[in-house]
């Protein structure tokens, strides 16, 4: 018999926690519905006392999304505590909260200035509180792995008394190497009494690149959930990436032959592209499983391998997890229906407004260019709907530029019924646009990030642009923008960023996320 993992998916939490990836509600929620597609066991969806809108969203989360279970992060305290309860509640017997706090030395003096037994208790009164919310609680002792393995024995044996149903081993600061992690879940499951009573899960971070590597040393120690994000993304260097993990066990299955996953890998690409356009944030091109390399030969001997027998070069199938699943691309020709039935295809669930929306767009970019392919369309609702409120939109661009004149753009924006117009010159014609917006303004973002990708092949492709900016205050916000034309793309995605600081600006009085995960707990 083998076991089922767990997979615990964080992306809307620990990977939104990454600067610069944040979501706004309807990302979130368009990235929880394809993690539902993928089938994983368990979305924590965000922590809900850090802000209104992250408990907004966890509590849409946990109403709307049907199938896995809903966490949502608290400290070891009680409002935390409160918070997460209310905004899992619509999740019913499906959610869980998830609590954390410090166990480690280092932890333990420097930042939380609390003795053993004050952190036993803590831990305890903390799971006994959330157990009067829900049945399914987490807990997480942070930093477990640079924790005294007695220790942690100690904690984890009473929080599975107090009625934790999993405890997390977390890898914060990513310092573990795969024998000396499962060394440690290998010790208590030599130490805790009631080990029996609770499910022990292990979360990864990647500083020494070793986030997936750990989390299978732990699987083959006794564990049995795995925590970590789509394409691995997080604060730092990141989590454990799930697509790595889940393709590990499953292509090696002789290695892991206790376990498996319930994943749908054929879902596996298309999550992966929608995560990554959600948060701007690229995945490398070699990135095992779902970089545009995974599966490119570029070597003769390996091509002539490859369509001689498959297997010569490749260990997995990459079509068993969505790779090549390309559909006959639309043309301007293409109707209404047909193009809401690619955007259920893609996994959007859009009103009718909405599609009514793409579709006008859709007609305006099938006039210039021949084929419209499913990332074509994937970036114009992502262009096209967005949750952020659109303070400014672009009314008009011209820019003139050349080998010899010098770049100047011209810009017009609407806000309300005002339209506003102002000119920059600029070094080129990307940076001329921008410029002109902040004359506009009256603001000076300093543009941070900047890539520009062709969503298909082809000189008519649609260029996709996403940026981070930082209007002054050190905090990177993101935009995106596209269009066939690469500059309007760019003024687009700028016009996005500065929409989202002026939705930031209104929206201020929210506890600073950064600040809040450190504090730990008060
Ligand atoms: O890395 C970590 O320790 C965490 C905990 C909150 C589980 O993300
Ligand atoms: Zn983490």
């Amino acid at each position: 018999m083998s076991d089922r993992l767990t997979i615990f998916d964080t992306t809307l939490r620990d990977g939104e926690q990454c600067p610069g990836a944040s979501m706004d509600p309807r990302e979130k929620m368009e990235v929880a519905r394809q993690l539902a597609c993928l089938n994983v066991d368990v979305i924590e969806a965000g922590f809900p006392v850090i802000s209104d809108g992250d408990f907004a969203s966890v509590e849409q989360i946990a109403t709307e999304v049907k199938g896995p279970i809903i966490a949502g992060l608290a400290r070891c305290i009680k409002k935390d505590i409160e918070a997460a309860g209310a905004a899992v509640k619509p999740a019913a017997e499906r959610g869980r909260i998830h609590v954390f706090l410090a166990t480690s030395k280092i932890h333990r003096e420097h930042k939380l200035k609390k003795a053993h037994d004050e952190i036993v208790r803590l831990a305890v009164e903390s799971v006994t509180y959330a157990k009067s919310f829900v049945q399914d609680v987490e807990f997480s002792p942070e930093d477990a792995s640079r924790t005294e393995p007695e220790f942690l024995a100690e904690v984890t044996q009473a929080v599975i008394a107090a009625g934790a149903t999993t405890v997390n081993i977390p890898d914060t600061v990513g310092f573990a190497v795969p024998q000396t992690y499962a060394d440690m879940i290998r010790y208590l499951f030599d130490n805790v009494n009631n080990i029996d009573d609770a499910v022990i899960s292990v979360h990864c971070h990647n500083d020494l690149g070793l986030a997936v590597a750990n989390s299978l040393a732990a699987v083959q120690a006794g564990a049995r959930q795995i925590e970590g994000t789509i394409n691995g993304i997080g604060e730092r260097a990141g989590n454990a990436a799930l697509e790595e993990v889940i393709m590990a066990i499953k292509t090696r299955s002789d290695i892991f032959v206790d376990v498996h996953t319930d994943i749908d890998v054929s879902e596996i690409v298309k999550t992966s592209r929608l995560v990554s356009r959600m948060c701007s944030l690229q995945v490398q091109r070699n990135k095992a499983i779902v970089g545009e390399n995974a599966f490119a030969h570029g070597a003769g001997i390996h091509q002539d391998g490859i369509i001689k027998k498959r297997e010569t070069y490749e260990i997995m199938d990459p079509k068993e997890i969505g790779w090549g699943e390309t559909e006959l691309p639309l043309t301007k020709h293409s109707g209404r229906h047909a193009v809401a039935l690619r955007l259920q295809a893609l996994s959007y669930t859009l009103t009718d407004a909405e599609i009514d929306d793409i579709f006008s767009r859709f007609k305006d970019i099938g006039d210039r260019k021949k084929f419209v392919y499913d990332d074509d369309l994937a970036a114009l609702v992502d262009d096209s709907l967005t949750t952020v409120k659109e303070s400014y939109s672009l009314e008009y661009l011209h820019v003139s530029s050349g080998t010899t004149a010098i770049p100047t753009a011209t810009v017009q924006l609407k806000r309300g019924e005002e339209t506003l117009e102002d000119s920059s010159p600029g070094n080129g014609a990307v940076d001329a646009s921008m410029k002109a917006i902040d004359r506009i303004l009256k603001k000076r973002g300093h543009l941070v990030e900047y890539n520009v990708s062709a969503t298909s092949g082809g000189k008519d492709a649609l260029g996709e642009v996403s940026l981070k900016v930082d209007f002054g205050d050190g905090n990177l916000i993101s935009g995106k923008g596209a269009s066939t034309d690469v500059i309007e793309a760019s003024a687009r995605a700028y016009l996005n960023a500065v929409n989202r600081v002026s939705a930031l600006e209104e929206q201020s009085g929210g506890i600073d996320k950064s600040a809040a995960a450190a504090e730990g707990t008060i």
